[in-house]
């Protein structure tokens, strides 16, 4: 939150998922993971953690790959319409870490349940709770529902790439893409190391 004012300030809004303004039409440009703050380095942590407890519980290989994360601060009345992180031949991951959050929830829509078209009978909804992180195919598409409550509620996400671009095809210099994990690295590598 105390970022919040200085990034509404420097980047130009993309308007996205139905949000014009605020920290989620901002998120292409800060990089979560760049932050040096300790809570954020132990968040940092958590996430790379999750990702290879998941790899191992799913019999995946580790693989070079890239990630950018953002903050989104959604107020009353606010809620992300359907929308897909990435559908780009270097979509891997994405993930959603809730922070903060008054009965909220994010619905998915898994592509093997759905057909044609979304629909709400088809779709998977996974209520919000803080310190819940959900890691998910970066193509799926999902919604938040309305946002109620009085106070903000903030969630942490990310994409990781298999290439150092993003959608949009931009590299990943200038701090908007780092490394995440690198089979040629110890688990606990880049970006945890200082
Ligand atoms: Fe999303």
């Amino acid at each position: 939150m105390s970022k919040e004012q200085q990034l509404r300030n420097d980047i130009e809004p993309i308007p996205i998922s139905g949000i014009d303004d605020g920290l989620t039409s901002r998120w292409h440009g800060f990089n979560i993971f760049t932050w040096q703050e300790p809570c954020m380095r132990r968040f940092q942590k958590f996430v790379k953690n999750a990702y290879i407890k998941l790899l191992k519980e799913t019999h995946a290989p580790r693989t070079r790959c890239y990630i950018q994360g953002w903050a989104n601060v959604v107020r009353s009345g606010e809620r992300l319409s359907p929308h897909s992180h990435d559908q780009s031949p270097f979509s891997y991951l994405s993930g959603n870490y809730c922070v903060t959050s008054q009965d909220s929830a994010t619905i998915y829509y898994p592509p093997y349940v759905y057909a044609g078209s979304l629909d709400p009978k088809t779709s998977i909804a996974i209520k919000n709770r803080p310190g819940m992180l959900t890691i998910f195919p970066s193509g799926i598409f999902h919604e938040t529902s309305i946002h109620k409550g009085d106070q903000e509620r903030i969630t942490l996400a990310f994409d990781i790439f298999l290439e150092d671009v993003d959608p949009r095809g931009r590299a990943g210099h200038e701090g908007t893409h780092i490394l995440f994990d690198d089979p040629q690295e110890p688990v606990g590598g880049s970006p945890l190391r200082n």
